[in-house]
């Protein structure tokens, strides 16, 4: 039964999950997804518009600079001391008219604290005037470079970052100076702090929440501006290779998804600043821009939770809703079957397991009805049976009597006539004895044997032959007094027969001749156990039977009694505890009153009597 449960539990939690957690989860899920999509595209736009402002910042930074550096190559005193300059060994041109000139190049520094010096320089490598005579960019290759190119330039050129000497980064922003001829004949360079000035710019972390930065790499992979894990000495050390920084050395400009130089996803633009030969970098780490999903991601995953769960116990109360009366109807069913008929269903209700219940009722209704008349069938047919073997044993007794009754019969046929023979002729010898000589005394002898066997064989001749009963309504009084009649030759003279016959008395359905042969062979007995003063009661009287009249007769002497051990026995053929008795005169008592389907009962005891009481049934 918990089998059953535990299936129809299953199917239900199946058909729950199929419609109701796995839309729900898979609702949620493309709704969590749409959610972080839409997230994400607009922090791509965010981190755009943040980069495309900070690009902006440094063009502006840049054109400052550039002004900065134009005013003064637009000075007529400085180009007037370059024109000299040029035509005067250096020592001598100092001395000259440097100091106006120094005093220009200070006051432009002293503008911006991004320069780190500014030198008027000759496209040789001279230099004419210098806010920092002792520069190292002198004898920097990065200054050669610079100088080569200003020689081909045909405007300012700004030197990509990079590092001197002191591991500082470094511009070089420098503006050709043209004499009248056309020739760059002189030039202004700058030398522009890029932590100092470009870092500020940068470091605006208006919209860049808690994670964010924006920073630039140089052509190297290098960063060269602060980074907010690292420290710059671990910058400069390193060249990274995100998928932002690979993408914008290569000149593209974009947004994507990518791991950031730490290793953490971010959401990143990339652009490449051509004019600062550097990428710019802003990025925010995905997970900060994903945090207002969290609490969806919570919840949903909360729903979907609590929807397992009622499904679960919802499942599992509707499966033993379910199961309960199934299991009523097999607990039903299966004590039916092992025999307990009055077993029914309680289960009511309109739906189909109230219809099974009651289906299942009229079923056990109608077979236990069915099954009972079945039994009742089973025991009358059982009767039938043991009637049947009862009737063909007496049937094949009655058949054995029969053949031993025309075997006693023949046998006795055969003797009788040479036992009749031998009587006659003993008789006749009789007749010549004298009754006072010797011999008469053997003759006497042997003529009560001869008696004795006479008596033998017609009790056995009686015993042997089937009854036939010519059964008639009849008096018992009048058979009691035939019967008293007969034996009366036999009677003493102290001896006294008492009788007590009910008046009225039911007359008795039989055959008298058959019940008076039962009387006289009764009260026989009685008269020869009791002896001398034998005293024989005969009573007769109704009694009510349930199959109607029935006539009671006890025939009661005061003779010896029967033992116990001998009144088992005492109706079998040939038992007798007398001298001259056959034993067959109760054998054929019995036999007469079976045939008669009448009782015949003994009780006695030692030393107070017999009473034989037979029960006739009336007409
Ligand atoms: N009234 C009685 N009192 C004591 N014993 C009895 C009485 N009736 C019968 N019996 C015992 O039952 C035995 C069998 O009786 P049954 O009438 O069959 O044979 P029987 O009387 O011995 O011989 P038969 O009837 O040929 O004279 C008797 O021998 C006797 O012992
Ligand atoms: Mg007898």
């Amino acid at each position: 039964m918990f089998h059953l449960r535990k299936k129809i539990s299953h199917k239900l939690l199946f058909a729950f999950f199929l419609v109701a957690v796995i839309p729900i989860s898979i609702i949620g899920f493309s709704m969590y997804r749409t959610a972080e999509r839409t997230l994400i595209d607009s922090a791509y736009t965010h981190v755009q518009t943040i980069a495309q402002n900070h690009a902006n910042r440094l063009d502006t930074w840049y054109g400052e600079r550039l002004n900065d550096i134009k005013v003064l190559t637009g000075l007529s005193a400085v180009r007037d001391y370059c024109t000299m300059a040029c035509g005067l060994d250096s020592r001598s041109m100092r001395t000259a008219k440097s100091e106006l000139v120094d005093n220009f190049l200070a006051l432009t520094r002293a503008k911006s604290p991004a320069y780190q010096s500014i030198h008027v320089i000759t496209p040789s490598g001279g230099i004419l005037a210098s806010t920092d005579t002792n520069s190292e960019i002198i004898v920097s290759k990065r200054y050669l470079e610079d100088l080569k190119s200003l020689m081909h330039a045909d405007g300012p050129v700004l030197s990509p970052v990079h590092q001197h000497s002191n591991l500082e980064w470094y511009l070089h922003l420098t503006v050709p100076i043209y004499f009248e001829s056309g020739d760059i004949g002189a030039g202004v360079m700058a030398i522009l702090d890029a932590l100092g000035t470009l870092d500020p710019l940068l470091a605006d972390r208006t919209g860049l929440g808690n994670t964010g930065e924006a920073y630039l790499v140089n052509e190297e992979g290098k960063i060269v501006t602060r980074s907010r894990y690292l420290s710059p000495e671990q910058t400069s050390a390193k060249i990274f290779e995100t998928v932002g920084i690979v993408s914008a050395l290569d000149r593209k400009n974009g947004i994507a998804l990518y791991r950031n130089y730490m290793g953490r996803e971010v959401v990143g633009s990339y652009t490449w600043i051509p004019r600062f030969h550097a990428a710019l970098l802003v990025e925010i780490e995905k997970d900060e821009i994903l945090a207002p999903l969290e609490g969806i991601k919570v919840a949903a995953l909360l729903t979907a939770g609590t929807v397992s769960l009622v499904c679960i116990l919802f499942s599992l109360l509707l499966s033993r809703q379910i199961s309960r009366p199934i299991t009523q109807i097999a607990e039903a069913s299966r004590r039916f079957s092992s025999g307990e008929l009055a077993q029914r269903i309680s289960c009511s209700g309109q739906d189909e397991v109230g219809t099974l219940s009651e289906s299942f009722n009229s079923m056990a209704e109608k077979l236990s009805i069915l099954i009972e008349s079945l039994k009742l069938k089973e025991a009358s047919l059982q009767k039938a049976y043991d009637d049947l073997l009862q009737t063909k044993e007496q049937l094949v007794q009655s058949e054995k009597m029969a053949a031993v009754g025309e075997l006693v019969a023949s046998v006795v046929h055969e003797i009788r006539n040479p036992l009749s023979s031998v009587k006659l002729n003993f008789q006749i010898i009789g007749r010549t004895l004298d009754k006072e000589g010797p011999l008469h005394e053997h003759y006497a002898i042997g003529l009560s044997q001869i008696a004795q066997l006479e008596k033998m064989f017609s009790s056995l001749l009686d015993y042997s032959k089937p009854i036939t009963l010519e059964r008639v309504p009849f008096e018992i009084k009048s058979v009691i007094e035939q019967s008293i009649c007969q034996i009366s030759p036999y009677c003493r003279e102290d001896m006294i027969i008492l009788l007590g016959i009910d008046d009225p008395l039911p007359s008795v359905f039989g055959d008298p001749g058959k019940i008076q042969q039962v009387i006289v062979n009764v009260v026989k007995n009685a008269m020869e156990s009791a002896g001398a003063g034998a005293k024989i009661e005969i009573r007769a009287s109704a009694i009510d039977a349930e199959q109607g009249k029935e006539l009671l007769l006890e025939i009661k002497d005061n003779g010896p009694g029967i033992s116990e051990q001998d009144l088992d026995r005492i109706f079998l053929p040939f038992f007798t505890t007398k001298q001259k008795g056959t034993g067959l005169g109760l054998s054929i008592v019995k036999k007469i009153m079976e045939a008669h389907a009448f009782g015949i009962s003994v009780s006695s005891q030692e030393g107070a009597g017999t009473v034989v009481s037979m029960h006739l049934r009336g007409a």
